[in-house]
């Protein structure tokens, strides 16, 4: 039997009722703002992950209010480690929106909620489902491989008509009653059953209808993205440390990676070019350092390129001249550099570094 969007809904609202998850956090009292806030997280991440940064992020920020009139430092330090930083900068504008457009309400209009920063059509369907009943359709990566094996739709997802093909089946399969169950079941189907390499036919709902179990293709099925490989990017960081042990930090530019979070600084010169180093702390920061030490490399991959890092290690004799406290550049003891919005390879540097 093939699936047929009718009687696809009712088998799996029993499932999600029977086997779905139904104890998660942001479940319990799942007002529009909880829910917002862990589906932004939920995005890039999965829930066993999630999970201890919502209930931080909660503790410190429990109401739209409250976000909305915290420091961005403060929002980002609750991502750190989480990744994908432009969806903390964007949650903390759309709460600053809301609090200034919409009373401090989280909208309940369709448009309005996906014209907010950092919510795009399926996360608007799948917070106004969850949190105030209404009924829309979701397509998250869960969501698509579910409908893509079930109905044998080819292709890669990203391609604009394969996309449609599965906006259309979403929009068909979501029932009149229960959408917000419905769409939990659906995330729940595919994080727990159908997963991308490791799909459960066995206790699966879905199995006796499922186009590509029918045909043994749960391999094949979502097409994967045609594969190009990533180009590799190599920078310099510097770890400067002033006579007292403070480690100086820089702040990253508002966009590109780990945007507006403190880093260490960048440099395009070598880290084994000691001589090139101290010149670059004497135009920089205005003192010759002591001693320069290159460490070990790091790589880290984005979901564009690798990146190489250098390190290198510097120990200033004097004050520096050059670099006052200020807008983007900071001296920070090493007990306190937890308390800032690191991305986690820095953190993992500054960790290693053991200062
Ligand atoms: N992924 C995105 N949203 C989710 C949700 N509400 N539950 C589980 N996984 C998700």
């Amino acid at each position: 039997m093939i699936a047929s969007p009718e009687a696809f809904p009712a088998m799996v609202l029993d499932w999600f009722d029977q086997h779905g998850r139904h104890d998660l956090p942001w479940q319990r009292n799942p007002t529009p703002y909880r829910v917002w806030v862990s589906e932004i997280m939920l995005q890039q991440t999965q829930v066993s992950v999630v999970i201890p940064y919502f209930e931080r992020f909660m503790a410190s920020f429990p109401t739209l209010a409250e976000l909305a009139s915290a420091e961005l430092d403060a929002v980002l330090a609750h991502w750190s480690g989480l990744g994908y930083y432009a969806r903390a900068r964007h949650l903390y504008r759309a709460a600053v929106l809301i609090a200034d457009q919409h009373g401090g309400v989280f909208p309940d209009d369709f448009a309005d909620v996906q014209n907010l920063p950092g919510i795009g059509r399926s996360t608007a369907g799948a917070i106004l489902s969850l949190a105030c009943g209404q009924r829309h359709p979701i397509l998250d990566g869960n969501v698509k491989r579910v409908l893509a094996r079930v109905f044998g739709v080819d292709g890669w997802p990203g391609q604009s008509a394969v996309l449609a093909e599965l906006w259309r089946l979403a929009e068909h399969c979501t029932p009149q009653s229960r959408a917000g169950a419905y769409n939990q079941g659906m995330m729940d189907l595919g994080a727990t059953r159908c997963t991308r390499t490791r799909p459960d036919c066995a206790r699966c709902p879905l199995a006796a209808c499922c186009v590509a179990q029918l045909q043994g293709r749960q391999r094949e099925l979502p097409a994967p993205r045609p594969r190009k490989e990533l180009p590799t990017r190599a920078t310099t960081l510097l770890a400067i440390l002033d006579p007292s042990g403070e480690i100086l930090l820089e702040r990253r530019p508002p966009t590109g990676i780990w945007g507006g979070l403190w880093s260490l600084p960048e440099t395009g010169v070598s880290a084994s070019d000691i001589e090139s180093i101290a010149a670059w702390c004497q135009d920089r920061l205005g003192v010759r350092p002591e001693r320069v030490e290159r460490l070990a490399e790091r790589r880290h991959t984005f979901s564009h390129y690798h990146l190489r890092i250098e390190l290198a290690r510097i120990e200033l004799g004097a004050y520096p001249s050059g670099v006052q406290d200020g807008l983007g550049v900071r001296w920070s003891a090493p007990q306190t550099v937890g308390d800032l919005g690191l991305p986690a390879p820095i953190a993992r540097i500054l960790a290693d570094l053991s200062l």
